[in-house]
């Protein structure tokens, strides 16, 4: 290796990796309590992805009719198919009150009631009374919550006095020889140096790896960046098979237009004009849960009742809300309609089609955020001075299938439940003394050998070979077949990754090495994913088995772990999902038939 690279040294209380609405959230709660607090960014924070969340935040505020957190926390089990940890589920539901206080507090701009309150939307699965009624649960900011959330979470991190080290890519976790996490090693992609931050936490929050498929919502950045660096430190993923399809991506350009749009009383038709919902949910129609709107629009296609020439979408009609609505509830996704899909949605229905939105899977926490694996008999045992939140992380809340506009509010909820514990764990100030210099070798000689890559294929050939694997063996159906098939491709395209070619061997703005590290993370996640999803062999949420196609609570009720082990070795094994509350005030929720 080149002994090229002197490295700036950078020491901090906490080291926060990713700056969207959950690394921002734990950030400001860091910094506001006085501990010294890095922010290591690839993208400038507004940028982060969170900045596309449209549609708003869950929490039983009742403004708009009565409501009850017991209930938000039943729907959020049930969205689950069972598979989500009722002692989170409970942190998650009960939080959401006081957090979304806080933002509201901080200056999150919502869409206010003449009286003054913050405006609630319905959201598909969000019930009262134990699914008996549609709760008015979602708080809004118009159909740009994220953005206002993002913009509002940034101000005050730098009104505390977080440092923020921007368009900087973190590329490997630095441990201590018997695994304790002490800091990342980052690429300054602006200034061309490597830097060493030390942290006696570390806080990964860089969202998810939608971009392993090839037609997603996520932005171009959600390539899976802290999942790739927890699963090379040995940390393993949790229920990587599980991956959201939304069902109203812009058809043929993947765009999301929110769930919001069928909130504010918008709705689905096949080929033939038929509000086919009602057959698949006769209570919630348009608003069942995701899972279940993307598999009848699924469907309805594959049966050749969908929409066009190719009959390979559906619509998604608003146009009778009137320009009033749109204007006022949505006015980004007309805009979206009109610049994707030229159409002007208070005429004409929107082509929508299922599209990749949401990785259930993650890096394995409890509910304050700290990292847990399976060690021997104990399934719950620590990773020493590792954390993570957001869609990096599976706490699990959203188990098999998350209900929509429970996103922001995980990335909230779980943002400040991390920045709480450090305070608990860390005296500001300690003095940083681990020896963490063979981990550090190790993550340079990677960087390296990347560098200096001088195989015969490019980059963005392997990306597209892997992105449409995934899409086509990892899709809304699966069965046996295609698993075993996708299985082996990943496996192909993994290996083919040692052959891969940089062309650029610069160190200031060197896309083509960026790329290429982000691929090693996609890869890593998908092979993850597809032996996750090969080995269950039941259907749950957002996991779709056309041989086991019912729920098999007996053997499945159970979450996957999987350690990448190099090479194309996944080592999997199961721990089990919390079923009990964390405390009296919830009452255990038995799994039964899940209906809509
Ligand atoms: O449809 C949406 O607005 C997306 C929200 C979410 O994924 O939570």
């Amino acid at each position: 290796m080149n002994d090229q690279y002197e490295i700036i040294d950078h020491q901090h209380d906490v080291v926060v990796v990713g700056a969207g609405g959950a690394g921002l959230r734990a950030v400001r709660g860091l910094a506001d309590a006085g501990l010294s607090t890095a922010c290591v960014t690839k993208v400038f924070p507004t940028r982060s992805h969170t900045v596309a969340a449209q549609g708003g935040i869950a929490s039983a505020l009742g403004n708009m009719g009565e409501d009850d957190w017991r209930w938000h926390a039943y729907d959020t089990v049930k969205g689950s198919d069972w598979l989500g940890d009722q002692d989170a589920i409970e942190h998650l539901t009960k939080e959401a009150i006081p957090s979304i206080v806080e933002l509201e507090h901080d200056g999150v701009p919502f869409s206010r009631l003449d009286n003054g309150k913050i405006y609630q939307r319905p959201f598909g699965g969000m019930t009262t009374h134990y699914g008996q009624g549609q709760a008015e649960r979602t708080c809004a900011a118009a159909d740009r919550t994220g953005h206002a959330l993002l913009h509002t979470l940034y101000q005050q991190s730098l009104k505390a006095r977080a440092e923020f080290f921007v368009e900087f890519f973190a590329t490997d976790l630095l441990t201590t020889e018997d695994g304790e996490i002490k800091g990342v090693l980052a690429w300054d992609l602006q200034g061309g140096r490597l830097h060493r931050f030390r942290g006696h936490q570390v806080i990964l929050a860089t969202g998810g790896y939608g971009r392993a498929y090839f037609s997603c919502t996520s932005a171009h950045t959600c390539t899976g960046d802290g999942m790739g660096m927890a699963l090379r430190a040995g940390v393993p993923l949790q229920d990587p098979e599980f991956v959201q399809f939304h069902p109203t991506g812009v058809y043929g350009a993947g765009c999301l237009i929110t769930e919001g749009a069928r909130g504010e009383g918008g709705y689905l038709t096949n080929g033939n004009g038929e509000r086919f919902m009602e057959r698949y949910a006769p209570n919630a129609k348009d608003l069942a849960s995701r899972d279940v709107v993307s598999r009848a629009m699924t469907v309805e296609i594959n049966e050749g009742r969908g929409v066009g020439e190719n009959a390979d979408h559906i619509m998604l009609h608003l146009e009778h809300l009137g320009p009033e609505v749109l204007h006022e509830r949505l006015p980004g996704i007309t805009e979206t309609a009109e610049i994707f899909s030229g159409v002007d949605a208070t005429k004409d229905p929107i082509p929508v089609l299922p599209t990749v939105h949401y990785c259930m899977g993650g890096i394995p926490t409890n509910p304050f955020g700290e990292v847990v694996t399976k060690d021997g008999d104990d399934p719950d045992s620590l990773v020493p001075g590792l954390m993570a939140v957001g869609e990096t992380a599976c706490v699990s809340v959203h188990g098999a299938n998350r209900l929509g506009s429970n996103a922001l509010l995980d990335l909230v909820v779980f943002g400040r439940a991390a920045a709480k514990r450090c305070t608990e764990l860390i005296t500001p100030g300690a003095r940083h003394h681990a020896d963490i210099s063979a981990s550090e070798q190790q993550a340079l000689e990677r960087f390296d050998a990347l560098r200096y890559a001088n195989g015969s294929t490019p980059t963005a050939e392997l990306r597209a070979s892997l992105q449409n694997s995934m899409q086509t063996y990892a899709a809304v159906f699966r069965n046996t077949e295609n698993l075993a098939k996708g299985v082996n491709k990943i496996a192909e395209e993994v290996q083919s990754f040692s052959d891969v070619h940089v062309s650029d061997r610069s160190m200031t703005w060197n896309s083509d090495l960026v790329e290429t590290m982000e691929l090693q993370n996609l890869l890593e996640c998908a092979i993850c994913t597809v032996n996750a999803a090969s080995n269950r062999t039941e259907s749950r949420g957002a996991h779709a088995h056309e041989e086991y196609t019912e729920r098999d609570d007996e053997n499945w009720i159970k979450h996957t772990l999987t350690w990448y082990q190099g090479g194309t070795d996944v080592e999997i094994d199961y721990r089990p999902v919390h079923m009990n509350p964390m405390t009296d005030e919830m009452a255990y929720i038995p799994p039964k038939e899940r209906v809509y």
